[in-house]
């Protein structure tokens, strides 16, 4: 049987990616990070669109190197079409397509969450392989999204909640803004919330219905508190960051752990997942593994490397949708906002 071999890429906010997976395992994925955001405390569209227009040519051409595979061996070439920034999405959008045009290869467009969602199905060479058994629930923590997801298949998943406003990762960010820390803030206040204690501050909770989430009240609960501590003592946040993160942390594990729970309690589903860039958060994995323990859920936390963005994930659903021959055709645009069954 002829090779399957993809190629994906993934641009959607910022950082420049790609990826080669040949029947279904993964050969390379290159990330080329953006550290001109780090100055701004966020990312600026405008730089990023640039940043990926420089790194793209260089990210492609690196992932087909590791992978030692031409570009005439390639099967299709499969991209992030959205959600996430228009520009940027544009820029992996266009190389996309005139890529494949030009190697007269199939197309195939990717919906950035499900990317996400089907990092769990990445096989590694000599790593073991459990995938999560289907239908499975996957909470889908990053920058941009907080969904309670039923996977029922590779291409067929049903949203049961969602956040009504901030997504968890832009809280935990915009918490670390509030105390002068850098940017991106899961990370730092990851790396502070491991030496304070969660249970040194108590922050606003929401008491939303059903599977929903809801964080800006629990940024307005930060701030304020913040606001009132600091005229009492000015250092206040230098000499309590840890247990500040600590408590934050605490709080937006709570919020995600108490309905996810509920999902799993109402539906009887114990094969649990978890994906995004928030899931690199240590404390959340760690909820999960009492999770496991005391509720007896399978779960399953994916490697660092395929938390964040980057185009393993983006590759891996191409492969699937490369068997289901589920190709799409060069005039499809790019999307900045949708959830899945586009
Ligand atoms: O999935 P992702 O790379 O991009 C989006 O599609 O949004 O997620 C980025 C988010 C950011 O909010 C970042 O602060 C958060 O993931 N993040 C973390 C950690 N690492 C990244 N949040 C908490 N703890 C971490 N270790």
């Amino acid at each position: 049987m002829k090779d399957i071999i993809i190629l994906g890429i993934e641009s959607s906010c910022d950082d420049t990616s790609a990826a080669v997976i040949k029947n279904g395992e993964l050969l390379s994925n290159v990330v080329a990070n953006q550290a001109v955001h780090e100055a701004y405390g966020g990312v600026v569209p405008e730089l990023a669109s640039r940043a990926h227009q420089q790194n793209i040519v260089p990210v492609v051409h690196e992932a087909l190197k590791r992978a030692n595979i031409t570009k005439e061996q390639l099967s299709a070439i499969a991209f992030t079409r959205g959600p996430g920034l228009m520009g940027s999405l544009l820029v992996g959008v266009s190389f996309a397509k005139g890529f494949a045009r030009s190697l007269n290869i199939p197309l195939i467009d990717v919906n950035h969450l499900q990317g996400h969602i089907l990092a769990h199905f990445i096989k590694e060479p000599g790593v073991e392989f459990v995938p999560p058994q289907f239908p499975f629930l996957c909470l889908l923590v990053s920058g941009g999204n907080s969904q309670i997801v039923i996977v029922k298949s590779y291409n067929k998943m049903d949203v049961i909640g969602q956040t009504i406003d901030d997504a968890a990762g832009e809280a935990i960010d915009k918490c670390s803004k509030v105390m002068g820390l850098g940017y991106p803030g899961g990370p730092i206040i990851d790396k502070l919330a491991r030496q304070g204690n969660p249970k040194a501050y108590t922050f606003a909770k929401p008491h939303i219905p059903n599977y929903d989430f809801s964080f800006s009240g629990l940024k307005t609960s930060f701030l304020y508190s913040l606001r009132d501590w600091i005229k009492e003592d000015p250092n206040f946040i230098e000499n309590h960051k840890e247990d500040l993160a600590a408590s934050l942390e605490a709080t937006v594990v709570d919020i995600l752990m108490t309905k996810l729970r509920k999902a799993a309690k109402d539906l009887k589903i114990n094969e649990i997942a978890v994906a995004g860039g928030v899931s690199a958060n240590n404390g959340l994995r760690n909820a999960f593994r009492e999770h496991a323990t005391k509720y007896g859920w399978k779960i399953y936390i994916p490697k660092f490397s395929f938390t964040t963005d980057n185009a393993a994930m983006i590759t891996i659903t191409g492969y699937y949708k490369y068997l289901d021959k589920d190709f799409c055709t060069i005039d499809l645009p790019a999307f900045s906002r949708v959830t899945f069954n586009k």
